[in-house]
């Protein structure tokens, strides 16, 4: 394996950045980032406007430490807390529970973790099978898997990843991880490769964000994030979400449309900038997707789903 080097210096590009600061600024109040990253949409929010103080959440500490340096120039005008999203109510609260005048939440990994080989994220890197956003809380990938179920497993990489032959390949993946021989991301690779007759990026990458998704739980957490929002954001408020996986997207639109949620991929009756029954609506008549020329320059960009609701008069 490969020595890990934890100073990587891979700066995150924020993802549609001037689209995202044109739907969340709403002049003076407190915002939240739930996503903090690299701090770089939070730091355009501050400087593009004066009077905004910010909420500054991530689950990972690494990020916040980044963050909060480039951050620093600020002064009181930011505060920042480790919290998953389901923390966040009680996060908020604690801040004094100022109603939100805006919300972003730019789910997925920053590039700063995908490319830090002792975070086990990436197939293109090799390190410990950890998968772990938030590396001080819950197990790693390897353990996770010495104890999975093996139906589980194969619903998750259905679900997650839609990889084909998800049953066969989560039978060996379970027999490898008890065994002890799957402690590394090469090694998963390795096994991908044997199983499913191929280690191209195009079979290694669904199976690898299947597993990442499954180990941080990141599905539940999106979804107790959108259920608080309404409670949480001041009338008129926009929230920002950019997805980058269908799942992800998914939930949004049918957190935030008021539809009842379906876990399949069936088309939605088209409700875009529709009268929805619930608490938003919605200011993207279509999903924003990135430029061209930023998809080019940005390739974490290919795949962004913007979408922004604002929050109705109680
Ligand atoms: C795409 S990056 C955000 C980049 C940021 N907008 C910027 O401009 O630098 C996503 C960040 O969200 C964090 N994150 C993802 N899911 C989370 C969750 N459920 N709870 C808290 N933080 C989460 C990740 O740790 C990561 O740092």
């Amino acid at each position: 394996m490969r020595a890990v080097d934890s100073t990587v210096s891979v700066r995150h590009e924020p993802v549609l950045l001037a689209e995202t600061l044109r739907f969340l600024l709403a002049g003076e109040g407190l915002y939240l980032d739930a996503t903090l990253g690299d701090g770089g949409h939070a730091g355009a929010l501050l400087e593009a406007e004066p009077r905004a103080r910010l909420l500054a959440c991530d689950r990972d500490p690494a990020a916040l430490a980044f963050a909060g340096g480039r951050l620093a120039r600020f002064g009181d005008r930011v505060m920042i807390r480790h919290a998953t999203f389901r923390e966040l109510p009680g996060v908020h609260r604690a801040a004094g529970g100022e109603l939100l005048a805006g919300a972003l939440f730019d789910f997925g990994l920053s590039s700063r973790q995908i490319d830090d080989p002792a975070r086990g994220i990436s197939f293109q890197h090799d390190g410990p099978l950890d998968a772990r956003m938030d590396p001080t809380s819950g197990e790693p990938l390897h353990a996770r898997l010495a104890r999975a179920d093996e139906g589980e497993l194969a619903r998750v990489l259905r679900e997650y990843g839609d990889v084909r032959g998800a049953g066969r390949l989560a039978r060996a993946i379970v027999a490898e991880a008890r065994a002890g021989r799957l402690r590394t991301t090469r090694e998963l690779a390795a096994l991908v490769g044997r199983v499913s007759g191929g280690d191209r990026p195009k079979t290694l990458a669904p199976v690898f964000q299947a597993l990442r998704i499954w180990t941080n739980d990141e599905m539940t957490d999106v979804d107790a994030a959108l259920a608080w929002l309404p409670d949480a954001m001041r009338d008129g408020a926009t929230v920002v979400t950019l997805s980058y996986h269908s799942g992800e997207d998914r939930r949004v639109k049918h957190a935030l449309r008021g539809a009842p949620r379906v876990e399949s991929k069936r088309r939605l009756p088209a409700m875009d900038g529709g009268e929805a029954a619930g608490p938003w609506e919605e200011r993207t008549r279509r999903v924003v997707t990135a430029p061209t020329a930023e998809q080019w320059e940005n390739p974490r960009a290919r795949s962004a789903r913007l979408r922004a609701f604002r929050r109705k008069p109680r």
